[in-house]
């Protein structure tokens, strides 16, 4: 039969209750720098992107973007730019993250406020909720067995999905940058699949490493997002095989990486209801997803 996502409301939000012990040791032992830098996501939305982005970015005086020993090339970015609540205090460790190169690049889907810089990414929720729908059923260990869509989705339409209610978390984060825009950055999927280039430039102006004019002239944006796409990383050997978070195959961290996908699994009444509740959720709020086709 059918398997139900073991979720349990913790905090306001939704999570697997094997995760709830590292999130609580986050949350006590870890203290941000000023100069530290969080990537802050839902599930499923850009996580693996950014991460790429933000490191080639703030690193690209320490590791030349075109080197063939890039960390990139080596490393799957989540072990670069590891997950609070997944890596840095999994197992309740309580590591020592006094040694390590400043910025500190940190990672977390726990909503979380904080006194560093935040960059955030999200996705229209249809190809979200495709995305984790595909890596529920397809990607995570066989023994949890398959996923009913229709189950899944009406969970996800009551806010029930790993991390959400989406909305809640995606609009924390999109208030916040609205508040203090030099805090908290925020991103869509959707615009950095139109013009990542731009959203580069933008990203390094916001973490307080611009591009020079030399840069420019040497393509070094350009290089960075070659670097870091799609076709690149799912082709490294690296994200081929090797699990970077938790237990999952880090080659299905790739798997399609495109805007629309969801016209191929959702029904038509799923679309009708799934925008229904987006509508009256981002209302007044100035946030949208226009041209998710
Ligand atoms: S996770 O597990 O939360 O870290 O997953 P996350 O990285 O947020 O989301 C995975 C989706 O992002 C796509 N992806 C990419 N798109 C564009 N460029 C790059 N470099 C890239 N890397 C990963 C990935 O294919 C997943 O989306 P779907 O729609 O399932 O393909």
């Amino acid at each position: 039969g059918w398997r139900t996502p073991n979720l349990y409301l913790f905090q306001r939000f939704w999570c697997q209750p094997k995760e709830i012990q590292a999130i609580i040791s986050a949350q006590t032992h870890f203290e941000a720098h000023d100069s530290d830098v969080i990537i802050a996501t839902i599930p499923k939305s850009g996580t693996t992107w950014l991460k790429a982005l933000v490191f080639a970015i703030v690193n690209r005086r320490r590791f030349d973007v075109n080197s063939i020993d890039h960390p990139l090339l080596r490393s799957n970015p989540h072990d670069l730019v590891p997950f609070l609540e997944y890596k840095v205090y999994a197992d309740n460790q309580v590591p020592n993250l006094s040694n390590l190169d400043s910025p500190r690049l940190f990672a977390s889907h726990v909503p979380y406020t904080s006194n560093c810089k935040v960059v955030c990414i999200c996705r229209n929720p249809f190809d979200t909720f495709v995305s984790i729908w595909h890596f529920m059923t397809n990607i995570r260990p066989n023994n949890l067995g398959p996923f009913s869509l229709e189950e899944a989705f009406d969970m996800y339409c009551m806010g029930q999905v790993g991390y959400g209610p989406y909305w809640d978390h995606m609009l924390g984060y999109w208030k916040e940058s609205l508040n203090s825009p030099q805090k908290v950055m925020f991103l869509k999927y959707e615009d950095l699949k139109e013009d990542v280039n731009l959203q580069v430039t933008r990203l390094a102006e916001f973490l307080g490493c611009l591009f020079s004019a030399q840069e420019k002239r040497d393509h070094v944006v350009e290089d960075i997002t070659k670097l870091c796409s799609f076709q690149n990383m799912k082709n490294l050997e690296v994200n081929k095989d090797g699990k970077s978070i938790l237990n999952f195959d880090n080659k299905g961290l790739f798997r399609k990486g495109e805007v629309g996908d969801w016209v191929n699994l959702l029904s038509e009444e799923m679309v009708e209801r799934l925008s229904q509740i987006m509508d009256e959720k981002l209302a007044g709020t100035g946030l949208e997803f226009p041209n998710i086709l």
